[in-house]
C-alpha cells in the first residue's frame, strides 16, 4: 500500500501516525489532504533504523549524530538537511527536515518491508486531539485512509520530542515523550523555544492544537477544583475531586508522570465522547515527561473558539 502511493495509519511508541512513502510528492499531499493539514506544518519522515539515516541525508553534525545513536529507536525526532530525494512538499517546501526511528516493532518493520522512508504526521485532524489507539484513528480519519494497522494503546501516548541540534546549542521545538533533562545527559544545556514550554507571554498567542471539541479549561497549579460543575468533565492527575462531576478521569493513581502521558489523549478522548459541555484539568508535576503533559493542555486549554 506505502509503495504504491497509499496512506497507512501505524503505532508507533508515541501516537499513531498517518503514513505515506516520503520519497512520493503525491502519496504526501495525500497526508495533507485526510488530515486537513494546512501546507505550511511540515512531515515528520520515519526510518526503520539509524543506519538507514546517514544513506539518506548524508553526513550530519555531531551532535544529532549523537543524540540519534543515543535515543533512536526512540520518541526523538531530529531536524537535518532536506535531501534531494525528498520532495518539498513534504516538509512544506523547508531546507530542513524532521526524521526519527520510532521504537515500535510494527513501525519498524512496516517501515522496512516497504523499502522507503515513510512520512508521517499524527493520524489524527490537524488541531484534534492525538490518535493512541487505532479506534481513534478510524473515528477521527474514516474512510480517508487506506490501512489502519492495530497495535493496540502506545506506550507514551504523547508525541516525540522534537530537536533541532544543527548548530551549537541544542533547541528543543517540541516538548515531547523524551524528557528535557534526558536530552542534556547527552547534549549539555539545551534551550526550549518559547511557545513549546507553554508559557507564551500572552495566553492568545499559543497555537491551538491537540484539542478536544469539548471546550477545555486548565486550572493553575493552586486553584482547587471545587465543587463540580453540573455537565461537567473533570481531568485529574492522581486524586479523584469532591463533588458533583458529570465524569471524572484520573492520570495516574499512582502518580506516575510516564503513566499520565501514556493516558492523557485517551482520557480526553472518553471526556470528550460523554457529552459534558466543559473538561476542567488539572496540571500535572512540570517536570520530566509532565512539561510536555502541561504543554499539551495549555494548548488544548487555548484553542479559540467562535462564539456559537
Ligand atoms: O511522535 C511523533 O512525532 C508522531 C509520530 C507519528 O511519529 N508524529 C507527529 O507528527 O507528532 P506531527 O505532524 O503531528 O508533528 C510534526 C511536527 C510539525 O507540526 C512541525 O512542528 C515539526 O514536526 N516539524 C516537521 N518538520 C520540521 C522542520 N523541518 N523544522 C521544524 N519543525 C518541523
Ligand atoms: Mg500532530
Amino acid at each position: 500500500m506505502l509503495r504504491t502511493g497509499g496512506l497507512v495509519a501505524f503505532p508507533t511508541e508515541t501516537v499513531y501516525g498517518l503514513g505515506a512513502n516520503a520519497l512520493d510528492a503525491r502519496a504526501a499531499a495525500r497526508i495533507f489532504e485526510a488530515k486537513q493539514r494546512p501546507s505550511f506544518d511540515p512531515l515528520i519522515t520515519h526510518l526503520a533504523d539509524v543506519a538507514d539515516l546517514e544513506p539518506l541525508v548524508g553526513s550530519v553534525s555531531p551532535a544529532v549524530a549523537a543524540l540519534a545513536a543515543r535515543f533512536w529507536p526512540g520518541p526523538l525526532t531530529l531536524i537535518v538537511d532536506r535531501p534531494e530525494r525528498i520532495p518539498p512538499i513534504v516538509t512544506s517546501g523547508l531546507d530542513s527536515m524532521a526524521v526519527r526511528v520510532p521504537d515500535h516493532e510494527h513501525a519498524r518493520r512496516l517501515i522496512a518491508a516497504a523499502g522507503v522512508p515513510v512520512a508521517a504526521p499524527s493520524a489524527n485532524r490537524f488541531g484534534q486531539l492525538s490518535p493512541t489507539r487505532a479506534e481513534h484513528v478510524v473515528r477521527g480519519l474514516g474512510a480517508a485512509v487506506d490501512v489502519v494497522l492495530d497495535g493496540g494503546p502506545t506506550r507514551c501516548g504523547i508525541e516525540s520530542t522534537i530537536v533541532d541540534a544543527r548548530g551549537d546549542l541544542p533547541v528543543v521545538l517540541r516538548l515531547g515523550a523524551l524528557p528535557v533533562e534526558e536530552l542534556e545527559k547527552i547534549a549539555g544545556p539545551v534551550t526550549v523555544r518559547p511557545g513549546s514550554s507553554g508559557q507564551p507571554v500572552a495566553p492568545g498567542t499559543l497555537a491551538a492544537h491537540y484539542a478536544p471539541r469539548t471546550p477545555l479549561r486548565l486550572l493553575s497549579g493552586a486553584e482547587s477544583a471545587g465543587a463540580g460543575g453540573a455537565g461537567c468533565g473533570y481531568l485529574a492527575f492522581r486524586d479523584r475531586p469532591a463533588g458533583g462531576w458529570a465524569a471524572v478521569e484520573v492520570l495516574s493513581a499512582s502518580g506516575d508522570l510516564t503513566e499520565a502521558a501514556a493516558r492523557l489523549f485517551d482520557m480526553l478522548h472518553r471526556l470528550d465522547a460523554v457529552g459534558v459541555t466543559e473538561i476542567v484539568a488539572e496540571p500535572v508535576p512540570d517536570t520530566g515527561v509532565g512539561r510536555a503533559v502541561n504543554d499539551r493542555l495549555r494548548r488544548a486549554a487555548a484553542t479559540w473558539r467562535p462564539a456559537p
